[in-house]
């Protein structure tokens, strides 16, 4: 996810993403780019994604690796489930076999609506969606700055829909999901979901939560931070 990345809202620089290109040659090994968020860019200057930047060092698509994952659902509706692939010519291919043998295709009707309304309406929709996604993203980070106590630090993403949180030694985000859903009726993700390694044995990732700004409106997230702060600094 080299934009805006689920879950940290990280994206990688133009030198991260040849030296990833230069490593996945050299490992001979495709890359899954999964570039779901890359529209909802808020800030800063884009990036090219890593398919662009090997085809232009191969002189054309066909000569890459990398599998280019995109998808309607963060910005013109989840409800349709239909994305896009960008690859060789030949991945392709086998990846429409594979997608017939799993699933027996995407659902036709699906297809068809989802062209029809990216045509017409994908660019003015994005316009909308960059711009009330920005300002919840902005109202989410001057909340933090106003409200977290000392010890805790977040990610200042410049798109995409998440703000990563770092809590306080000691803090744990699972725990803190229980009593913030009891008592202040705010949810979140608990970081470690995010770690290979769930079963708490390894305590990785244990102190991080996942902050999402795409649905709650602005007074809510101030209401919801605000009411997080107390209860981390509790
Ligand atoms: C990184 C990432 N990729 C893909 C998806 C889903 O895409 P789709 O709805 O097209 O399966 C999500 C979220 O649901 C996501 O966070």
């Amino acid at each position: 996810m080299p934009d805006f990345a689920n879950p940290t809202g990280g994206t990688m620089t133009l030198a991260e993403r040849e030296r990833l290109i230069e490593l996945a040659r050299k490992l001979d090994v495709p890359v899954i780019e999964d570039a779901a968020y890359s529209a909802l860019r808020y800030d800063g200057e884009a990036v090219p994604p890593l398919l662009a930047l090997e085809a232009r060092r191969r002189g054309h698509v066909d000569g890459t690796r990398i599998l280019y994952c995109g998808t309607f659902s963060k910005t013109l509706t989840p409800g349709l489930r239909v994305g896009w692939i960008c690859a060789a010519r030949p991945v392709v291919r086998r990846l429409v076999l594979i997608k017939q043998a799993s699933d027996l295709n995407s659902p036709l009707a699906n297809q068809m609506v989802m062209h029809r309304l990216a045509e017409s309406a994908y660019d003015r929709q994005v316009a909308v969606a960059r711009r009330r996604y920005r300002t919840r993203r902005d109202r989410m980070l001057a909340a933090l700055a106003r409200h977290m106590p000392k010890g805790v630090t977040w990610t200042t993403p410049e798109g995409g829909l998440f703000v990563w949180l770092k809590l306080p030694a000691g803090v744990d985000g699972a725990e803190l999901l229980k009593r913030s859903v009891d008592r202040a009726k705010v949810a979140f993700v608990p970081g470690r979901a995010f770690f290979a390694d769930r079963t708490g044995a390894d305590s990785t990732g244990a102190d991080t939560i996942r902050l999402s700004f795409s649905l709650a409106g602005e007074e809510e997230i101030e209401t919801g931070i605000a009411r997080l702060a107390s209860l981390v600094e509790a």
